[in-house]
């Protein structure tokens, strides 16, 4: 991991940060990291390291084994239970408290399942891959307490013949479209874009800063490792999210 990023870098983030009327915040998994919850793909901690996608996060891995898909979303709701927002999400919310007292606005776009910005005290405006917490049925249009998630047994769907499953997007699965419109607005509206914690190499996700870059809206990343969205940003902070968000914001 590099060193805590210059003083100049910070300062140029900070600006472009107060400098606009309307935020965007683009997260993805490493900005839970230090609450942790392991990302997706570091090679050693990461939440595929000892599983395969397909068997937990496909439309198919639910069909074929739905106890056993059911049973590994419901340890890792019962595990969110256990961890708390760290200081990078409690700097995100700071920065919408302080955004509204001067008539500007920060919007959430998350990739992240778990409800750590929401606990911090911020409102998201999209959760684009779902959320861990939080059942939906199978079939119908029914929609479970957020407790029920973390039930032992699969529960059935009061109201039809279907199984409650997970509310996430699994890998072949189409992305909720009213999270996904108001993803692309918020986007194309902000007058800064901020990413922190993704490697910009899940789609159609991935592509949303692409519509920031090309407005010429200023980008910052922070991430301690270059990602697939690296080239896109103005500023790249080398740094960790619970590190360098409560520095710059
Ligand atoms: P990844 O696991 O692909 O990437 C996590 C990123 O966070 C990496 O670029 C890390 O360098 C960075 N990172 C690690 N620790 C960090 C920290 N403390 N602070 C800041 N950054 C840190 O996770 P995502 O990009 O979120 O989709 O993955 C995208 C999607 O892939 C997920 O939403 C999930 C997965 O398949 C679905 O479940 C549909």
């Amino acid at each position: 991991m590099s060193d805590f990023p210059a003083a100049s870098l910070l300062a140029q983030a900070a600006g472009l940060i107060v400098d606009a009327e309307h935020v965007c915040v683009f997260s993805g998994a490493g900005m839970s990291a230090e609450s942790g919850i392991p990302t997706f793909r570091d090679a050693l901690t990461g939440l595929w390291a000892n599983h395969r996608p397909e068997d937990l996060a496909t439309p198919e891995g639910w069909h074929r084994d739905p106890d056993l898909v059911w049973g590994w979303y419901r340890d890792r709701a019962a595990n969110l239970r256990t961890i708390e927002p760290n200081a990078g999400h409690r700097a995100v919310a700071d920065l919408s408290r302080a955004k509204s007292l001067t008539g500007g606005r920060v919007s959430i776009v998350t990739q992240n399942v778990d409800d750590l910005h929401e606990r911090a005290g911020s409102t998201v405006d999209a959760h684009l891959h779902g959320r861990i917490l939080g059942p939906r049925c199978e079939f119908c249009a029914y929609r479970g307490d957020p407790d029920l998630s973390l039930a032992t047994t699969r529960p059935r769907c009061p109201d039809c013949t279907g199984s409650l499953r997970p509310d996430v997007v699994w890998f072949g699965e189409m992305l909720p479209e009213r999270e996904w419109i108001t993803a692309t607005d918020a986007i194309e509206s902000c007058s800064a874009l901020l990413i922190i914690g993704t490697s910009g190499v899940v789609h159609p996700a991935a592509g949303l800063p692409m519509l920031a870059a090309e407005m010429g809206t200023p980008i910052i990343e922070v991430n301690p490792e270059p990602s697939a969205l690296t080239p896109l940003a103005t500023v790249h902070l080398e740094a960790t999210a619970a590190t360098v968000l409560p520095a710059i914001i």
